[in-house]
């Protein structure tokens, strides 16, 4: 179950009316960890809540969970979707939202809230992560950024009380796999949640290295694609998937690759020979 939690966390982005019986389905199928987000614009935050809620009443523990969601500054809003007033300032939209993301989630406090997406103006990140933390430990138990690159990150974390532990960024080509940022990351115990990666990487979803874990693994190249970032080290996946199946499979090969230290020693050689085609590919080189 540990284990879970920190290698996958269900997506819920854009699932729409979907949004409770898929979040209900994926905590009773084993996913301890929830991502959401107060952006209407892709995420019904309330009713993820409404099917955690209804999965806690198997008996599962609001403690057992992991519960992450998001503030996102005005302008990254469809303009006829901002939950909070935006005629305040940036204290009065993060405290509003909050709220707000207390209430949908029914809980009295986040494991985790992330900063959606940098402001306009960079330094009014510093402005929003100062209100930020001040919800830290009672309200929000850790702070993270989400689509920042690595001189936004690197200016939140030198001027930051309370460090962010967790960055969520798109997995692909054009930001050269965040390698960088993950060395950044690493190097200070900040964890890297992937997310967009089974959306736009067609080079890597056809390549021979992929077909041969998923050979190995006997499960879809998709499946494969994740256990091969999870073994990249200090990784989450974000896994939105709306296939219950699918769900089970995820949850079972994660658990049981990064459960046993032999079968992921076995997968060593393809982990580094995956690193290589990530770094090959960021330069151009292929
Ligand atoms: N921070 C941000 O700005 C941001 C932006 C976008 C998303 N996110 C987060 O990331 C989550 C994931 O979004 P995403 O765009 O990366 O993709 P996703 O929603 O997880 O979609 C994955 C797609 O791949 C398919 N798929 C095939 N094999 C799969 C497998 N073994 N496991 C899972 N899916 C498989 C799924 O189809 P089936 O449904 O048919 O399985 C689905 O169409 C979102 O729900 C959200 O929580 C964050």
């Amino acid at each position: 179950m540990e284990l879970k939690i920190r290698l996958l966390l269900y997506g819920t982005a854009w699932k729409e009316e979907k949004t409770a019986h898929l979040t209900e389905t994926a905590v009773l199928k084993g996913f301890t960890c929830i991502d959401t987000a107060n952006y209407p614009t892709a995420y019904d935050e309330k009713l993820t809540g409404d099917g955690i809620a209804a999965a806690l009443k198997s008996g599962i523990k609001r403690s057992d969970l992991f519960i992450q969601t998001k503030f996102a500054p005005v302008w990254a809003h469809r303009p006829s979707k901002i939950p909070f007033n935006p005629h305040q300032e940036i204290e009065g939209q993060i405290t509003e939202s909050v709220r707000q993301s207390l209430e949908h989630l029914q809980v009295d406090y986040l494991d985790s809230l992330l900063l959606h997406v940098p402001f306009e103006d960079d330094s009014d990140n510093l402005v929003a992560w100062k209100v930020l933390e001040t919800f830290v430990p009672h309200t929000i138990r850790s702070l993270g950024v989400s689509n920042f690159n690595l001189p936004q990150l690197q200016e939140v974390y030198a001027n930051a009380t309370v460090k962010p532990v967790i960055v969520q960024n798109r997995f692909y080509k054009e930001t050269g796999f965040d390698i960088d940022l993950r060395e950044f990351c690493a190097e200070r115990g900040i964890t890297y949640q992937a997310y967009w990666m089974l959306r736009n990487n067609p080079e890597i979803l056809a390549s021979d290295i992929l077909k041969s874990v998923a050979v190995k693994l006997n499960v879809e190249k998709e499946l494969a694609f994740y256990v091969l970032i999870l073994g990249l080290g200090g990784t989450q996946i974000l896994d939105g998937t709306t296939n219950p199946e699918r769900m089970t499979q995820d949850l079972k090969t994660v658990g049981e690759v990064f459960g046993n230290r032999e079968r992921l020693r076995e997968l060593q050689g393809d982990i580094d020979e995956f690193r290589q085609l990530l770094s090959k590919l960021s330069t151009g080189a292929e």
